[in-house]
């Protein structure tokens, strides 16, 4: 995984069921480090009198990033909010203050538009503060593992952890998710579940990830990767981009409002008006030879086609071509 992903080699990976559940220990071992440097033990004196430490997310964030801040007890009035840019970007020139209280939160691979945000230049400046930078990658992460389209994770080594799914991009069953932390004591610490009855050592799983007990995880991901080899990888995810591109450019060309500059997998579409995007997505669904759907951007409602099937060939694309211009006319 470190390796695909050109991680920091000394990070700690934990298998887990789903980003979900990934951030959410990945978030936990961020909250425990900050409060261990604060001098707060919070494995062993919780929350009540800890000094507290504030979370910065884009306003674009993945509900599952919210979901785990408010498992943790962060509550969703006290996060605060980093202005996005035109693509979903988190703006650094409107970045809230960051100090050595702050968890932030960056994103590879918007939901909707496939945006990276801006590694290079918020991750050395909020590092300094010392703050810590927490990355959700459900399937952009695996951008990293491109040959055409690394550039776009430009800087992403200098977070502290990273959630990405095998179940997206990787095609692998449902359910297998990576947690990647930088610091193993960190994530180790938030995770530990040593008993008298099952210890073990700091890199078992079950000191990774969320789950005591569960099948081994790691397996099907390593077969993906094996199979595949880094090649193979690199090809898969370069052609999703490749198709999406395609699509997003003949989409235009029929008239479509394409609302994305396609970076990465995801095409956003909209006709004139919302019923027509509604009925053409109601009406592709329908055909049972497509599939997308529909998703809000920036207030109006937009279809999202998303790229990230092992299957998808360019005959595929050229029939979901024809579907969107018979529908359009
Ligand atoms: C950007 C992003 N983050 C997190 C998630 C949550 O992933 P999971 O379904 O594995 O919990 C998703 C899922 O769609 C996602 O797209």
């Amino acid at each position: 995984m470190l390796e695909i992903l050109d991680l920091p080699r000394q990070s700690a990976v934990g298998f887990g069921t789903s980003a979900t559940a990934c951030g959410l220990s990945c978030l936990s071992a961020a909250r425990s480090s900050l409060l261990t440097s604060l001098g707060w033990d919070f494995e062993n004196d919780g929350l009540i009198g800890a000094p507290e430490i504030r979370v910065v997310i884009p306003d674009t964030a993945h509900i599952t990033v919210k979901k785990a801040l408010r498992i943790l007890g962060f509550g969703l009035n006290r996060i605060v909010y980093a202005p996005t840019d035109e693509y979903g970007r988190v703006d650094p020139a409107q970045l809230p203050a960051i100090d050595e209280r702050t968890i932030l939160c960056l994103q590879a691979g918007e939901v909707n538009t496939g945006e990276f945000d801006p590694f290079n230049e918020i991750i050395p400046m909020v590092k300094k503060a010392g703050a810590w930078v927490h990355v959700d990658g459900a399937f952009g992460l695996w951008a990293r593992a491109s040959k055409n389209s690394k550039h776009l994770t430009s800087g992403i080594d200098g977070a502290d952890n990273w959630t990405t799914d095998g179940h997206k991009w990787l095609n692998t069953p449902y359910d297998g998710a990576i947690a990647i932390c930088r610091d193993k004591d960190a994530l180790a610490r938030a995770m530990n579940s040593d008993a008298a009855y099952s210890t073990a050592s700091a890199s078992a799983q079950k000191n990774l990830s969320l789950e005591f007990s569960g099948r081994a995880r790691g397996i099907p991901i390593w077969a993906a990767l094996r199979t595949l080899g880094k090649d193979g990888v690199a090809d898969m995810i370069d052609q999703h981009i490749r198709q999406a591109k395609y699509v997003a450019s003949e989409l235009q060309d029929l008239g479509y409002d394409v609302l994305n500059r396609v970076v990465l997998n995801q095409v956003l579409v909209r006709a004139e008006r919302d019923e027509i995007t509604q009925s053409i997505i109601e009406a592709a669904q329908s055909t049972g030879r497509v599939w997308f759907g529909a998703t809000v951007w920036q207030n109006r409602l937009a279809f999202r086609i998303s790229f990230s099937s092992w299957r998808t060939n360019d005959a595929h694309v050229e029939r979901l071509m024809k579907v969107l211009a018979e529908l359009y006319h």
